[in-house]
């Protein structure tokens, strides 16, 4: 499934300790009210620290990855354990999200603040899927909106898409194809 959209998800474990980690197995997938999908597998047998995290503080922050913001994507994703803070790691700044309990990335210019709703077993996988509800949204206004409506200008956004494995989609060309009928 390609390119798959990144959930670059920040949160605080018990200790207040910041976490950062991207998931690509992560989507929209419903616009009333607003719901994001993540798909959070184990490291060896144990839990990630997404995972942990969303479990008891109940909140994340999805900060979209563009394009001057990939290599430190790439840096939160080293598997490190919760006593290291990723947005130093990755050299970000983090700032708090005064919607939910949950940091995010300062230099992100699209920031979906969210609350955990429901948790998804899935059957014969070790991966677990939370669901989760946009409560805030978070956008820089430096970020222009489409001809006379609320929708980002995705040209300017410049949105990284995951391939396989270490390969990226940089932003490219948008075409616009009218829906038929
Ligand atoms: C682009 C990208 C996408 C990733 N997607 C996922 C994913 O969907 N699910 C997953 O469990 N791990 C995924 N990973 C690996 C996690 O980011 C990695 O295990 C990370 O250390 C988890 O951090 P945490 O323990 O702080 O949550 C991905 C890594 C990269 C670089």
């Amino acid at each position: 499934m390609v390119p798959r959209p990144i959930g670059w998800i920040s949160s605080w474990d018990e200790d207040g300790g910041a976490n950062l980690a991207p998931y690509s197995f992560f989507n929209a997938v419903s616009g009333t009210p607003m719901l994001v999908v993540v798909s959070v597998g184990q490291r060896r047998g144990a839990l990630k620290d997404t995972l942990v995290n969303l479990r008891s503080r109940g909140a994340f922050c999805v900060n979209v990855v563009t394009e001057d913001l990939i290599e430190a994507m790439n840096a939160s994703s080293a598997e490190v354990g919760p006593e290291i803070d990723e947005f130093e790691l990755a050299g970000v700044g983090r700032a708090v999200s005064e919607v939910v309990d949950a940091p995010y990335v300062a230099e992100c210019r699209a920031v979906f603040e969210c609350l955990v709703r429901q948790e998804v077993a899935l059957e014969g996988s070790t991966n677990v899927l939370v669901v989760g509800e946009v409560v805030g949204v978070r956008l820089s206004e430096s970020l222009p909106m489409a001809d006379g409506t609320m929708i980002v200008d995705s040209e300017a956004l410049r949105p990284v898409g995951r391939m396989s494995g270490s390969e990226y989609m940089m932003p490219g060309n948008v075409r616009i194809l009218p829906r038929p009928g």
